[in-house]
Formats: structure tokens, C-alpha cells, sequence
């Protein structure tokens, strides 16, 4: 039985990659300061999963930790344009300086055999529209959530000689059902607004991202995890389809076809100004590694689950959880 180390493991992707990892056999410790008011719900935690109530910038503590395990992916960390932007010195503070400590605590522990880092597509900004921008393409990251991904992406490719095996996976952006859900995620969200409130307003219709289900990026996390380190070793991967490339405005549509009777305001000027498309050939073709579920797929199973009884999502606003961040409060 393989142990492994997940940071940030009671987040949206988190809670997904767990308990696929327990399924197939893994025993996890998971380190997660919980920052969000919505993370105080008790999941359905697998026995081979032990959670530690823990900021990962406290080496001192999380070296205890590092010599138990075989592998360590990092998923932790301020995550999003806005609460970087609103935590400007706190997101410094948790997702590069903190970052860079635990990966130079992991180069250290001979006992560790890799990492994987998730990134993200933000990292290229905007790109020229109809290309399709693979990993060497030029990185311009306009957020602090994505300028830190890029040091951190920097740091790790700086050290290629030490023995650790180290992979950056950039992620599309996500969607799909979590235990812990977010409903800020484009698709999500979109699904979210149609379906409660009949109405949604998307701004920049036509700037384009690549979407991918949080299952898929659990199934590829896996993957990485037990391939050839020869093959992984200080490689960066886009996560994601070439299929699964959307503007806000295809999405939309999308969920129209499903939910018809939802208005839709289209206006221009918002403050994301992302706009990429995204090359997944790489991973396809070294890992063979290729999705299973569409844009569409994601959009039925959201509107599944805010239909069912099961989830009260429909009773609070579902969104007000990602802007709620009291707790940070107490996080210097
Ligand atoms: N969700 C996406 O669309 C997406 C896209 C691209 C990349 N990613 C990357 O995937 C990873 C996971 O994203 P997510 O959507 O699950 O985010 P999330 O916000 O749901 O999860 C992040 C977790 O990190 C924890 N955390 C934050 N600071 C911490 C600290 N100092 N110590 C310990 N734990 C801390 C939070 O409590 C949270 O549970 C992130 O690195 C993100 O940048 C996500």
C-alpha cells in the first residue's frame, strides 16, 4: 500500500482525488487548513484517509508528516483571481513563499520518490485567437493567483538535477460535483444562476477557456502517480481536451438547450480578461491520457444534483461561501 501526502485534500479537487486514491488503494494524509466556512461539513471520509488540521507553511510540523510518505501533490493554496486579489500579501505569503518551503522540505526527505504540482492554463493569459497554445508557449499571467503559479512553475524547473521527480500539471479550468462543492467555477456557476435564479449575466462572451471535469483530473493525477519517472520527471503537462476549449457564450448555450426558459444578458467590460485556448496533444499523446467527460456531461450532472433533494444548495446562496473568507482572518 502506497502512502501519500495531499495538501489542500478538503478542497473542491481535493475531495474528488481522495477518495479515487483510496478506492485504488492508497492510504492518505491529508493537510488542509480548511479555510472556507463551507469546509466545517464531515465528508464521507474513507478510513484510509487521515486528516490533519494544518497550514502547510509550518515546515517544523509538516516535516513529521513528509517522512511517512512515498509522494506528495500540492492542490493547496489561495486559489482564484479574487481572494488573491483581495489577500494581495497573504496569497504571497501562502502560495509562493509557503509553496517554495514545503517543495525544498520534500527535496530533502529521501523518502519521498515524486511531487506534482497542480498549476494552471491561467498561467498563458491571453493568446492569439484560433491557436491552440501548447506548454512552451509564452507565459503571461495577469493575476497574483497565476503570476505565483508561474514562480512556482520556475522554481521547481530550476532544481532539474536533484533526484526528486517533480511534474507540473497545468489544469484547465474545472467543473463537475464535488462532496465540497464551487459554484464560482464558470460551468458551475453558470448552471448555478440558470437554474435558480432563471437568469444569468456573462460577461466577455466570447473570451475562451478550457474546461475539464474534476474526475478526469483525478484519474490523471493517478496516472502521473504511477508512471514511468524517467517519462514525468520535470515535464509539464495542460490538463485537459482540445474538445473542451468554450467561450462563456458556448457554454451558455449549452445549459440553454437544457434550461430554455433561463435569460441570458450578454455585456461587455468585465474584469477577467482571460482568454486562451489550450493544447492538450502533449499529455494525450506521451501519457495517452484523453478525457471522459465533455462540457455537456458536466452540465447535466450540475443540473442533477441542484434538481435532487439531497444537496441544499438551493436554500443559502451556494456562491456566497468563496467570498466569505472571515477565517483568513486569523491566518497571518
Ligand atoms: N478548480 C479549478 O478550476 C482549478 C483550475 C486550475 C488549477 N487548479 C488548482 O488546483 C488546486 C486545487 O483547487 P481547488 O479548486 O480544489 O481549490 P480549493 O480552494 O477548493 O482547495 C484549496 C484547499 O487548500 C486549502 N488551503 C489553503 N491555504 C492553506 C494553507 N496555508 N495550509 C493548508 N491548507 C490550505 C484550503 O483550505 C482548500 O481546502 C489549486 O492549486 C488550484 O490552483 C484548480
Amino acid at each position: 500500500m502506497k502512502t501519500i501526502l495531499v495538501i489542500g485534500g478538503y478542497g473542491y479537487i481535493g475531495r474528488v482525488l481522495i477518495e479515487d486514491l483510496t478506492k485504488n488503494n492508497y492510504k492518505v494524509i491529508n493537510i488542509d487548513l480548511r479555510i472556507y466556512e463551507d469546509q466545517n461539513k464531515d465528508y464521507n471520509i474513507s478510513t484510509s484517509e487521515k486528516i490533519v488540521h494544518l497550514d502547510f507553511r509550518n515546515t517544523d510540523k509538516i516535516k513529521k508528516y513528509l517522512a511517512l510518505v512515498d509522494q506528495v501533490v500540492i492542490l493547496g493554496g489561495l486559489v482564484g483571481e479574487y481572494i488573491t486579489n483581495k489577500y494581495l500579501k497573504l496569497s504571497e505569503s501562502i502560495n509562493v513563499s509557503g509553496i517554495v518551503n514545503l517543495i525544498d522540505a520534500c527535496e530533502l526527505q529521501k523518502n519521498i520518490k515524486n511531487l506534482v504540482f497542480i498549476s494552471t492554463c491561467s498561467n498563458y493569459g491571453i493568446t492569439k485567437k484560433n491557436v491552440l497554445v501548447k506548454e512552451d508557449h509564452e507565459l503571461r499571467p495577469l493575476s497574483p493567483y497565476a503570476k505565483a503559479k508561474v514562480k512556482i512553475e520556475h522554481h521547481i524547473l530550476s532544481k532539474k538535477k536533484s533526484s526528486l521527480s517533480k511534474t507540473i500539471l497545468r489544469f484547465a479550468t474545472a467543473f463537475g460535483y464535488s462532496q465540497r462543492m464551487r459554484f464560482d467555477l464558470t460551468v458551475n456557476h453558470f448552471c448555478y444562476s440558470m437554474f435558480k435564479n432563471n437568469k444569468i449575466e456573462v460577461y466577455d462572451p466570447d473570451t475562451w477557456r478550457p474546461y475539464c471535469h474534476v474526475k478526469d483530473f483525478s484519474r490523471i493525477i493517478i496516472k502521473v502517480l504511477n508512471s514511468d519517472k524517467d517519462q514525468i520527471k520535470n515535464q509539464v503537462y495542460n490538463v485537459g481536451s482540445d474538445i473542451n476549449n468554450f467561450t462563456k457564450a458556448g457554454i451558455v448555450n449549452l445549459i440553454r438547450e437544457k434550461l430554455p426558459n433561463s435569460k441570458v444578458v450578454l455585456k461587455k467590460g468585465g474584469i477577467d480578461k482571460r482568454d486562451y485556448r489550450v493544447s492538450f496533444e502533449k499529455i494525450n499523446k506521451e501519457l495517452n491520457f484523453s478525457t471522459v467527460y465533455s462540457v455537456s456531461n458536466g452540465i447535466d450532472e450540475i443540473i442533477k444534483i441542484l434538481q435532487s433533494a439531497e444537496h441544499d444548495y438551493l436554500k443559502e446562496d451556494a456562491l456566497k461561501f468563496r467570498g466569505n473568507f472571515n477565517i483568513l482572518a486569523n491566518v497571518k
